[in-house]
């Protein structure tokens, strides 16, 4: 990658006396991965209220406002299993594998997202791979060579909702960039699933409206969200109210050099990288 000159600085963005990812070896620091690392065993999620300093979301809302243009529209009906989708004829009607919900989101693709704006400045600070690394308990991590999905944002406008799914990688790093004034909630029921248990029984439940085991997170604009979505099916309500929901969300992998499936691009962006 050719050398930036970034026109903002990470300490402008970052709240870096709350959140000391420039001083490694700091004590501070210390405190704030071990209170994460047990938030993140306890619950599947992790939430960093005020990361992002109260000027510089304002920054990121503008930057994201300017590309709401640029967005791809998803509105349909999907189930939450991506890796079932080419299997559904193994599983009878109404089996948790063939519920769907609505989905009806944009999202900005990654190359529409300027190298030297606010929101890449923050993701390519190579301390902050190297933070989430710690949380997920990872040796190394690798921002995703991906251009249309390793940094992007969401945008959910008026009756817009992210459908039940789950992730196809095993953490997310969200980052809220503005609420909506009601709805919007992100949802998700922590480790209802496992790599040896699907548990269909209790994802029909989620599916039917029963709200055991479902959490709902607090998030906050500048809020920084570490999340297990693997096993941990999550959604997103409607949107109500006049003012959308933004909120970035940025991609890891342990290997360098990492792209999404063709087809995961075009769903997500309506475009594939060639
Ligand atoms: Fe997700």
């Amino acid at each position: 990658m050719s050398q930036q000159q970034p026109g903002f600085s990470v300490s402008d963005l970052i709240d870096l006396e709350r959140y000391p990812l420039d001083q490694p070896q700091s004590p501070e620091l210390a405190a704030v991965i071990a209170g994460a690392l047990e938030t993140l065993d306890d619950t599947g999620v992790c939430l960093l209220p005020g990361f992002i300093r109260d000027d510089a979301v304002a920054l990121l809302v503008e930057e994201s406002r300017s590309l709401t243009g640029t967005t791809h529209r998803q509105d349909h009906e999907e189930i939450a299993y991506g890796h079932y989708r080419q299997r559904l004829d193994e599983f009878p009607q109404g089996h948790a594998v063939r519920r769907t919900s609505t989905f009806r989101m944009n999202l900005v693709p990654g190359d529409m997202v300027s190298a030297d704006g606010p929101l890449r400045t923050i993701f390519h600070w190579q301390p902050l791979t190297d933070f989430i690394a710690t949380l997920t308990r990872h040796p190394v991590l690798h921002r995703v060579a991906d251009p249309l999905l390793d940094c992007n944002i969401s945008v959910l406008n008026p009756g817009d909702t992210h459908g039940w799914h789950y992730d196809g990688n095993d953490f997310s790093v969200t980052l809220m960039l503005q609420t909506a004034e009601s709805g919007g909630r992100f949802e998700f029921y922590p480790n209802i699933a496992s790599p040896d248990d699907e548990n269909f029984d209790a994802v029909t439940a989620v599916h039917d409206g029963v709200r055991e085991g479902i959490l709902t997170t607090p998030l906050e604009a500048g809020t920084l969200n570490v999340f297990h979505g693997r096993y941990s099916i999550h959604h997103v309500t409607p949107v109500e109210g006049k003012r959308p929901r933004m909120l970035s969300i940025f991609s890891y992998h342990e290997e360098p050099g990492m792209m999404f499936p063709a087809n995961t691009q075009k769903i997500y962006t309506g475009r594939t990288a060639t």
